[in-house]
């Protein structure tokens, strides 16, 4: 086994503490046929999970809307997560929880018995956009964000990040950092593991959350920018305002708040006062004082 498979460490798995090298699958799995699988993604900050309640509860919704009966309560997630950053000695790290439908006696497409599993591992990361410093940029992806009627777009499912993965693919290749994708009418909506944002004339402009995931942090910067009084529009953005706008940014739990710089071959951008502003305003959240950090800007 190799890369994230050949780790040392601990990973819970069902409600115990299992080696990392034994933390395995069946083949037959539901989840590996089908796509149902449910997951999340979090940041601790020294040693205290950013927003951790938030993505239980997301985590529980995108279960229902996968019609998957997790067996975890909230409180049970949400002492896993402590019990896997303790078990692995971590403090900044990044958490990845997946819950799926495993192997049971059906192996087509209706398999409501089988069991539902849960894992939840976690690994010191630093920056997902190796280029965050400089900025990202996006390639505008050929892949669409699908219509809310053909998958709930609120649940993080496994399933929507096949055209992801292929975006960002086609990006890479190209050297672009990421892949900015629009939704199934042609607007904009966001990049394959982070919302945007824009900014011009002082005001803020981000895609309306309803053909694809409400970030948390997207959420969070939101209600950190309206505290200061600065006015965020959320509405449809078609692509030929790329031009009109004067600053981009990426808002993600892996992606932090990320500059973007590039959008395509066409469009520049360069972070000025509102991107400095919402890093440094995201910054002091993340970091603040541990007691108050969950509460603040919930
Ligand atoms: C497709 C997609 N959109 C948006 C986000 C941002 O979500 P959050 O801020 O909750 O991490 C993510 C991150 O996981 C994502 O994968």
């Amino acid at each position: 086994m190799d890369g994230f498979g050949n780790r040392d460490g601990k990973i819970w798995l069902d409600g115990d503490l299992v080696n990392w090298q034994d933390a395995k699958v069946h083949i037959l799995s539901h989840a590996m046929h089908y796509a149902s699988s449910v997951f999340e993604g979090e940041r601790a900050y020294c040693g205290v999970v950013f927003k951790s309640r938030e993505h239980a509860i997301r985590l529980i919704k995108s279960c229902s809307l996968l019609e998957m009966d997790l067996s975890f309560s909230l409180d049970d997630i949400e002492q896993a997560k402590q019990d896997v950053i303790q078990g692995n000695s971590l403090e900044d790290c990044y958490l990845r929880t997946i819950v799926w439908r495993g192997v049971g006696k059906n192996m087509g497409v209706s398999a409501p018995q089988n069991p539902i599993h849960m894992a939840i591992c976690a690994w010191r990361m630093g920056e997902y956009f190796p280029s965050k410093k400089n900025g990202a940029s996006l390639d505008i992806s050929k892949w669409r964000r699908p219509d809310p009627l053909s998958f709930p777009p609120q649940a993080k499912a496994s399933a929507l990040y096949a055209t992801a993965t292929l975006a960002k693919h086609a990006a890479e290749r190209q050297e672009f950092s990421g892949a900015l994708m629009m939704d199934y009418r042609g607007y904009i909506a966001e990049a394959t593991g982070a919302n945007i944002f824009f900014a011009k004339d002082g005001e803020v402009h981000t895609p309306i959350a309803k053909t694809f995931l409400n970030g948390i942090t997207r959420q969070t910067v939101i209600a950190l920018l309206s505290q200061q009084g600065i006015h965020v529009i959320e509405r449809d953005i078609r692509p030929e305002e790329l031009p009109t706008f004067d600053e981009c940014w990426l808002t993600g739990t892996a992606a932090e708040i990320t500059p973007v710089i590039q959008i395509g071959h066409d469009y520049f951008y360069e972070p000025k006062t509102m991107t400095n502003t919402v890093t440094d305003l995201y910054s002091d959240a993340v970091q603040g004082p541990k007691v108050e950090r969950n509460a603040m800007y919930s």
